[in-house]
């Protein structure tokens, strides 16, 4: 791995201007240092409350980030086959592995046996992990998703938790779930998975309701007889993508307090969290650099190097993202920042004040760790953008 002039931890990326001017852009830049921090205090938080956390692999798949966190003993919530088994690859035990999804394939079933749970979204789903795990005369650990129908108030292609989500079991299941859990020979009943969406801020809110409709649910389950020994209640702390450097390390007390409030536990059950976004997100930003300054009489265009098909985000969600320019310290204008991608929705942000910006200037889209390199793609047949660790860049 190429070495580049140390630059110690600071939240003010213009540090690294100079190296980064030696290299091919767009490329992701991953604060490793921040990543340990922010890692360092989800694990403070999770022994406060006894809470354990997976990390949703989901977010940002890097083997150097992956690396830290299984180092720091979390384990992972996977969505497919391949995260399983690349999660276990990373470091994170086989065991600590939990794995949800609408449509496991029977390959992906049969691959992630020995688990420490399937988070099982179907009653047809249930008897094909029974058959699979039987044929390999394995018993397979379930636990099933529920569909809480509680409201993330958040944006709604990232909401799951409302019916008329495709996402886990609703209340007329719960009792013929219960009936083939009693009858199903290769699979174990450990408990149940809540997700209600992702982003969500209104933290206290949010979260005590799902805790209350959880503690409903574990009890509706306890009622017809199946011990409820593990209570998944998902991912979803969102992120300041407004500020990210006045609060790059988002609040996980106040998150596990409203948890350890608004949750009601028999002493011995554990208690899991899957955050995706608030570990990874507020770590990486996307570094792109001026092509082109299109002044017209309505906005200036700033025209940069990195475009939707590296970080999708604003494209499908309207997303923020904060963006710095480390090369300028001129008086602020008014820009429009677009992407080289021949779709119009390739816009970074309108209407931004940045300092005043010329060609060859580097610009930082920010807070872009989390769902970012992950959901990037080769539309226009463009590179996808390597990744570069903090911690490689030395005096
Ligand atoms: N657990 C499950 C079952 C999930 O589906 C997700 C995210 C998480 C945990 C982690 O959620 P987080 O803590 O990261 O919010 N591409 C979208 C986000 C999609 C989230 C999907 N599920 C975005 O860029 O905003």
């Amino acid at each position: 791995m190429t070495k580049f002039a140390k630059i110690y931890w600071m939240k003010d990326l213009s540090a690294y201007k100079n190296a980064f001017s030696k290299l091919e852009t767009p490329f992701y830049f991953y604060d490793t240092e921040l990543l340990k921090r922010t890692v360092a205090e989800v694990v403070r938080c999770s022994q406060k409350y006894d809470i354990d956390v997976h990390y949703a692999v989901k977010a940002n798949v890097e083997a150097r980030l992956l690396q830290i966190i299984s180092a720091a003993g979390l384990g992972a919530d996977a969505v497919s086959g391949n995260e399983v088994s690349w999660a276990v690859e990373c470091g994170f035990p086989k065991n600590r592995v939990v794995f949800a999804g609408v449509g496991k394939t029977d390959k992906e079933i049969r691959q992630s046996l020995g688990i420490e749970a399937f988070n099982v979204e179907s009653l047809q789903e249930l008897e094909v992990i029974d058959q699979i795990a039987g044929a390999q005369g394995m018993v397979a650990n379930v636990s099933l998703r529920i569909n809480p129908g509680v409201d993330a108030h958040t944006h709604k292609f990232i909401t799951t938790g409302l019916e008329a989500n495709k996402f886990g079991l609703v209340p007329e299941e719960f009792a013929p779930a219960a009936e083939l859990l009693g009858r199903l020979k290769n699979v174990r009943f450990v408990g149940l998975h809540f997700h209600i969406g992702s982003q969500i801020t209104d933290v206290q809110d949010v979260y005590a309701q799902e805790c209350v409709r959880a503690t409903e649910v574990v009890k509706a389950f306890e009622d017809k007889g199946l011990a409820v020994e593990h209570i998944d209640l998902g991912g979803g702390l969102g992120v300041d993508y407004d500020n990210p450097d006045r609060n790059p390390v988002p609040d996980f007390d106040l998150w596990m307090r409203t948890i350890a409030e608004n949750l009601t536990r028999r002493p011995g059950v554990k208690v899991l969290v899957e955050p995706g976004r608030s570990l990874v997100a507020e770590c990486g930003s996307l570094i792109t650099k001026v092509l082109y300054i299109k002044p017209r009489t309505a906005r200036t265009f700033v025209v940069v190097d990195a475009g939707m098909n590296n970080l999708v985000r604003p494209a499908l969600y309207g997303a923020y993202h904060r963006i710095d320019n480390i090369s300028s310290n001129a008086p602020e204008a008014v820009y429009d920042i677009v992407g080289p991608v021949c779709e119009s929705s390739d816009v970074w942000g309108s209407d931004r004040r940045l300092p005043a910006s010329s060609r060859g200037d580097l610009l930082a889209i920010r807070s872009a760790g989390a769902y970012g390199s992950v959901m990037s793609s080769t539309y226009n047949l463009r590179d996808k953008a390597p990744a570069y660790f903090s911690e490689d860049f030395e005096v």
